[in-house]
């Protein structure tokens, strides 16, 4: 009887005989019919090629095919006709502009991003923790809902402004923190906090940003108190604390939040497989990616070095190693002390349930941001977006409460509202712009989903977002699964 790998022996082998029959039967078709040369070398390529090389040669074919035909075709028209039948779009000479254009949703701006950044830096966005199964159940859990819309409700008016906080903003979106987003593009936090003002919504600085908390502040000095936040990690040195808490307020940062789901740090495994360092490292693999993605890294080596720039002078680092900062000992008694040191509003972001967030309002929160940090920290953690409805229940109605965590859609961010948040806020959906475009894929990013958005109240039937956040229970129900 024959073997498992006699019997694989056996496949090969005559795959390989028939290939050989196939190219000699095929060669001799060609010579018969005097195909000459060409056709008889495209022939051996097509039966012997492998699959990317056969699909070259059928596209060069079918493309040397389609420009004959299409000549002829106007050759026998004449352009006055042509004119009446296409409509001659305007092609924009800048790059970017063209590039950012051809992408009409977040999806989109993933796909550009993904080829115009080096596979180490796109991971460091797009990854997540261990086997990466929160931050697939994040975005499920916000596609879980389907709309049941209300007819003819008269939408021509709409009113998608909303308050936070105390301020007004004309869509209920922010950008979240992120660190390092000057290594996606040397924009960076500066262009991401320009591209949030222009659409006047708030940006949250991040402990880990490669841009200064005075740097900012200076690159957009006009900012309200209101539009300009700051992300505290409560780190192992509380002084170093102490000290970005008070830099914050000197410098005109009108709300704290802190990040508490980051007592250690996430197991990042695409960032330990690609071997991440900030700045990165100039190894043999990197020098591959200077010649792979050569734009990239002219911006990046052109530009000011990278570093955690509210840690001046802090040593080169792996992701890893950042683990030094965080605090597994930070605890309730921290939230306290930050709450007697900040004046301003004092917001705590983690994926905290009804009772954590009972305890949080007792020690005097302002908000809430229930996230949890994109599946970057705890795999597996409960998707933010089903803890909105029992939190709001929770903690009553009136205190803020903003929820992240796999929003990538405006729809998204209509149930959000229509489950009880006051706001959603973007991480990956507007570094995706920042990667496929600087500050100009931000705003992109931003007007995608206003757009969205927009269409998605007009199209469930309601008004204003006032109207949205309290009639949302008779506009969604779970889709059956
Ligand atoms: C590249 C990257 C860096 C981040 N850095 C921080 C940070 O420094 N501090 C923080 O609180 N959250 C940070 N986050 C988490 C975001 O603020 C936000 O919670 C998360 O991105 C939301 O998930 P989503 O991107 O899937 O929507 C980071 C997220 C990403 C993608």
């Amino acid at each position: 009887m024959l073997g498992e790998v006699d019997l694989q022996a056996a496949d090969v082998a005559a795959e390989a005989a028939a290939s050989a029959s196939a190219t000699a039967l095929a060669t001799a078709w060609a010579r018969d019919w005097g195909l000459g040369l060409p056709v008889t070398t495209a022939i051996v390529v097509m039966t012997r090629a492998g699959t990317s090389v056969r699909c070259l040669l059928f596209r060069s074919i079918y493309y040397t095919w389609a420009a004959f035909r299409a000549r002829s075709i106007v050759a026998t028209m004449k352009v006055r006709d042509m004119r009446k039948l296409v409509q001659l779009r305007p092609v924009s000479l800048n790059a970017t502009e063209r590039r950012l254009s051809s992408c009409f949703d977040i999806a989109d701006l993933r796909r550009v991003a993904k080829r115009r950044i080096p596979r180490p830096v796109f991971d460091y966005v797009d990854g997540a923790a261990d086997e990466e199964i929160a931050v697939k159940a994040n975005e499920a859990a916000f596609r879980a809902w389907r709309f049941q819309p209300r007819a003819l409700a008269g939408v021509g008016t709409l009113d998608t402004t909303t308050q936070v906080l105390g301020s007004a903003l004309p869509v209920p979106l922010l950008l979240g923190p992120a660190g390092y987003t000057r290594m996606m593009h040397p924009d960076g936090e500066i262009g991401a906090a320009r591209a949030a003002l222009r659409h006047g919504v708030p940006y949250i600085l991040s402990t880990m940003a490669a841009t200064g908390i005075e740097e900012l502040r200076g690159a957009v000095g006009g900012a309200s108190p209101g539009s300009l936040w700051f992300q505290l990690y409560v780190t192992r040195d509380r002084e170093q604390a102490h000290d970005l808490v008070k830099r914050a307020a000197d410098n005109g940062y009108g709300t704290l939040v802190v990040t508490v789901d980051t007592v250690v740090a996430g197991n990042r495994v695409r960032d330990l497989r690609n071997g991440l360092t900030i700045p990165p490292s100039l190894t043999l693999g990197t020098v591959v990616q200077v010649g792979a993605k050569p734009g990239y890294w002219w911006r990046l080596l052109s530009g000011p070095a990278l570093d955690y720039a509210n840690f001046a002078g802090g040593p080169r680092t792996t992701i890893r190693q950042t683990a030094e900062f965080f605090d597994p000992d930070v605890t309730w008694a921290d939230i306290e002390d930050v709450r007697s040191r900040w004046a301003g509003k004092l917001l705590i972001k983690g994926p905290l349930g009804p009772a954590d967030a009972r305890r949080a309002v007792e020690l005097g929160v302002d908000g809430l941001l229930l996230s949890n940090h994109g599946g970057r920290q705890l795999d597996r953690a409960v998707a933010p977006a089903d803890l909105i409805a029992p939190v709001r229940e929770a903690v009553g109605p009136s205190l803020t409460l903003l929820v992240d965590s796999g929003i990538r859609h405006g729809a998204d961010v209509a149930v959000a509202l229509a489950l009880g948040a006051d706001a959603a806020v973007l991480g990956r959906a507007y570094l995706y712009g920042l990667m496929a475009g600087g500050t100009a894929g931000v705003d992109r990013a931003l007007d995608l989903l206003t757009s969205q958005f927009r269409s998605t109240m007009q199209l469930l039937g309601v008004t204003s977002v006032a109207e949205l956040r309290k009639r949302g229970r008779e506009l969604i129900t779970r889709a059956a699964s």
